[in-house]
């Protein structure tokens, strides 16, 4: 339209435009700031009068609102929670606390709890803030300890002896390390190691340990450490199959075996698995004979909290099992008497990434997802060209729960959500020297322990574990993929793979 025409536009137009506005200013007998006001008292009456179950939020809502639990909006609202320090509150004179007050930090800290109560919300799907506000601390029974390690420890005291705790073949180091040199050498607990992405063998052991215990009249206490995806290898444990031979075992057993089955689930966060709600069907939830998870930990300190700069272990009971619902009040007994709970600040700092978790897990997958499968295109390459005589095979293995090629890639799909597989992947060199060559050669990447932040991080994870105690394959590089782009990841692990290449086959015994 040309300027002539738009002047000769505005002016036959305005006339009608200055009416309508005129007309319906003076339909209102009350200011816009009252109307504002009148349509917040009516969505608030309609949300407290009927929340039901389509109408809650969505978990990246509630993650994105981390932190920020009010039923009720209010001017003047911080949209960021608070960071309470003080580690004491005063006391009424008559020397009684309400429950919702706090006492002392070790037993209840604001933030802390609003950690707690946001990670219950995402594992038990319980989006309504609800169910879940500042005063329901008996209904929400998620705990927040100091690291992953104080969780899993956690986990092992909230149980009572005679205890066998079965392990998985592949895990975090640390878990089998305390297991073992910890509860087995000093406090008397049995550790037994089962290849457990074969729920058959966990058949046979437990089958074998009832019967170990039948002439016992003492209860017996299994504890079952599901670790899925496993770290580092990536081995894929298939969490409905195994609640239910776990129900199967209960039943056959009646009062003679107590079983918990725990999944940590670090590497997987509720966004992309959440184990307690995987063996539920339908709205049963609370029938006490439910089979299902009855624990679910993570190291926080990894995707949850997100940035590489805070250390939380969490542990959520189950809900909708009576092991579960059992286990929720000793975790907490736990925690508050033994004391190693997620200082305020870390806490703080979990709750601040749980903000973003949604995006950052689905970038980290698509990423590792695009970095698996080059690798692995590259390793088949590798196989074909191995005839001729200068070429050196380098890479040996790809572990990525996502690739079509991975032993439970199917299992990986059914449990995990939205065909998101995490961030996480693991590459077998042929030899520690071409692990070593490659992370060395490596220039955006960095050489770190740990996962789940935003920066990629590789280790070769043999090198890392303690003698005695080593689980990683010799040679296996594992990735933590980032949020860098994905271009300048594939163009580091290529060149990195050539320098290796070179290095080795002018040095190396490979
Ligand atoms: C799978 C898994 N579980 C538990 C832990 C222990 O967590 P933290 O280092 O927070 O104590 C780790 C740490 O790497 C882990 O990877």
């Amino acid at each position: 339209m040309s300027a002539s025409l738009l002047s000769l536009f505005l002016t036959r137009a305005r006339p009608s435009l200055e009416r309508k506005v005129i007309s319906y200013t003076r339909a209102f007998s009350f200011s816009p700031g009252d109307a504002g006001q009148k349509a917040e008292e009516l969505a608030q009456q309609q949300q407290q009068q009927c929340m039901s179950h389509t109408d809650q939020p969505s978990l990246s809502t509630v993650a994105a609102h981390a932190g920020v639990t009010t039923t009720t909006r209010y001017t003047n609202q911080a949209l960021a929670p608070p960071i309470e320090l003080a580690t004491t509150y005063t006391r009424p004179a008559q020397g009684t606390y309400e429950p919702s007050h706090a006492v002392y930090s070790r037993m209840d800290n604001p933030t802390r709890r609003l950690l707690e109560q946001t990670v219950w919300q995402l594992e038990t799907n319980t989006t309504s803030t609800i169910i879940c506000n500042s005063d329901n601390s008996t209904t929400c029974m998620t705990y927040a300890f100091a690291s992953g390690m104080m969780a899993a420890s956690s986990i092992v005291l909230a149980h009572q002896l005679p205890l066998t705790v079965i392990l998985p073949l592949d895990l975090y180091h640390g878990v089998s390390t305390v297991m073992v040199d910890v509860f087995q050498e000093k406090w008397g607990v049995k550790v037994r190691r089962v290849d457990l992405t074969d729920p058959k063998l966990l058949q046979q052991e437990l089958l074998q340990l009832t019967q170990e215990q039948h002439d016992i009249d003492t209860t017996h206490n299994i504890l079952i450490w599901i670790e899925t995806p496993s770290n580092p290898s990536c081995h894929v444990m298939d969490i409905p199959a195994i609640c239910q031979i776990v129900q199967k075992v209960r039943k056959q057993q009646q009062q003679q075996t107590n079983i918990t089955t725990v999944v940590d689930s670090t590497l997987a966060p509720p966004v992309i698995q959440q184990p307690l709600l995987l063996c539920q069907n339908g709205n049963n939830h609370h029938h006490p004979d439910n089979a299902g998870i009855d624990l679910v930990m993570h190291s926080a300190t990894k995707y949850m909290a997100g940035h590489s700069d805070a250390t939380v272990g969490i542990v959520t009971a189950s809900p909708f099992t009576q092991q579960g619902r059992m286990l929720g009040p000793k975790l907490q007994q736990t925690q508050i008497a033994v004391g190693g709970v997620a200082s305020p600040m870390d806490s703080w700092l979990t709750l601040r990434g749980l903000r973003t978790l949604h995006v950052r897990v689905q970038r980290q997958s698509q990423t590792a997802m695009t970095l698996a499968t080059r690798l692995q295109e590259l390793k088949q390459q590798q196989q074909q060209q191995q005839q001729d005589k200068n070429s050196i095979m380098i890479i040996q293995k790809v572990h990525y729960p996502g690739l079509i090629s991975h032993p439970q890639h199917a299992v990986a799909k059914r449990q995990m959500k939205q065909q998101q597989y995490g961030g996480v992947l693991s590459v077998e060199f042929a030899s520690p020297h071409l692990a070593m060559a490659f992370a060395g050669a490596l220039n955006i990447m960095y050489r770190a322990t740990s996962l789940g932040g935003t920066e990629t991080l590789v280790e070769e994870r043999r090198s890392i574990e303690p003698p005695g105690r080593q689980t990683s394959p010799p040679g296996l590089v594992r990735i933590s993929v980032g949020l860098e782009a994905e271009t300048d990841l594939l163009r580091d692990v290529e060149r990195a793979l050539d320098i290796a290449k070179q290095v080795c086959h002018e040095n190396c015994d490979s």
